[in-house]
């Protein structure tokens, strides 16, 4: 692998491999020392030019456990503000010799742009691009699902015939899109939730199917329920009455949570708006997964960063 671009180009055979990795990686997290010396001599650089929490943390995290040298490069406070391309950032850090980059931009093709313009040799990871694609999000969460559906004997498996309803804002979503082709490509049943209005024009050709009622969709008793935050920064117009409504509507809220079965996987990306799409009892139940999927998160960069940045390039 050279590149992780997005979830779409993942065979199976592919995605398994880096999960399994993931899961070496997530033991090597239980030891008293957490550190691999995978990646010493090697730089990664993080390049956010949007705002990113559990996403740059976890990057962060997984580099320096694989005891690369890390270099944090936010939009805000650098030359960006000034209005440096991404063609210049790039060659900068070309010339300061980065290994790996790391990169969350708000134009979706911007990580693609990177890894094929030539200018750049390192190895690129797509950390969110616009609303096109958030792989490690989408492997992090099967890693998840399959954590918690076959516990140790996850290694080798897909997620075969797993009913996953994806609820909210599709629209705006690289996590549901990365979902979308992941989940497909592991044998899973994907059906997504929304208004009308928060559903792309056209989702002909996704291997998922689109439904407008989430309690005809959560009757199904699906094996997992992944709520997606209303990302109101990205919407410029009303795409929904009013908060009331949609939490009414769309939510994951008490009445829907309690209603579920007790089997049915919680999970949310982060950041959750607490009683919009999803309830604080969804949230902080023992069925939620929020916080294993932070802690799978480092696991799955660890995998990733591992995959395409130790050896030789292009070769694993
Ligand atoms: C997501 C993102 O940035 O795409 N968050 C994340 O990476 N954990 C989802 C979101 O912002 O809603």
């Amino acid at each position: 692998m050279r590149h992780l671009l997005s979830t779409r180009e993942l065979t199976r055979d592919e995605a398994v491999a880096l999960l399994d990795i993931a899961e070496d990686m997530a033991a090597v997290q239980q030891r008293e020392v957490k550190k691999l010396p995978t990646l010493r001599g090697k730089t990664v650089v993080n390049l956010f030019f949007e705002d990113s929490t559990r996403t740059r943390i976890s990057f962060e995290a997984a580099a320096k456990r694989l005891s690369a040298d890390v270099i944090n490069f936010s939009a805000k406070g650098s030359s960006v503000s000034k209005g440096e391309s991404l063609k210049d950032t790039a060659q900068t850090l070309q010339a300061m010799g980065a290994d790996g980059v790391v990169i969350r931009h708000h134009a979706s093709g911007a990580p693609y742009t990177l890894a094929t313009s030539g200018w750049i040799d390192a190895g690129v990871v797509n950390a969110g691009d616009g609303t096109h694609e958030h792989p490690t999000q989408a492997l992090l969460d099967a890693f998840t699902m399959r954590s918690r559906l076959h516990g140790t004997a996850s290694r080798g498996k897909g997620l075969d015939g797993v009913r996953v309803v994806i609820v909210g804002d599709i629209l705006h979503s690289r996590v549901a899109r990365s979902n979308v082709w992941l989940l497909a490509t592991l044998g899973a049943d994907v059906t997504l939730v929304a208004p009308p209005t928060l559903v792309p024009v056209d989702t002909t050709g996704w291997p998922a199917s689109v439904v407008y009622d989430l309690d005809d969709a959560l009757a199904g008793s699906p094996d997992v329920v992944m709520m997606l935050r209303i990302q109101a920064e990205r919407m410029h117009g009303a795409f929904f009455p009013n908060s009331r409504e949609y939490a009414r509507t769309w939510g994951l809220d008490d009445a829907r949570f309690s209603q579920l079965p007790t089997t049915t996987m919680v999970m949310h990306p982060g950041p959750m708006n607490r009683g919009l799409e999803i309830s604080a009892l969804a949230a902080d139940s023992a069925q939620s997964t929020v916080r294993e999927q932070v802690a799978n998160g480092v696991s799955v960069r660890m995998a990733a960063l591992y995959l395409l940045l130790s050896g030789e390039r292009g070769e694993a």
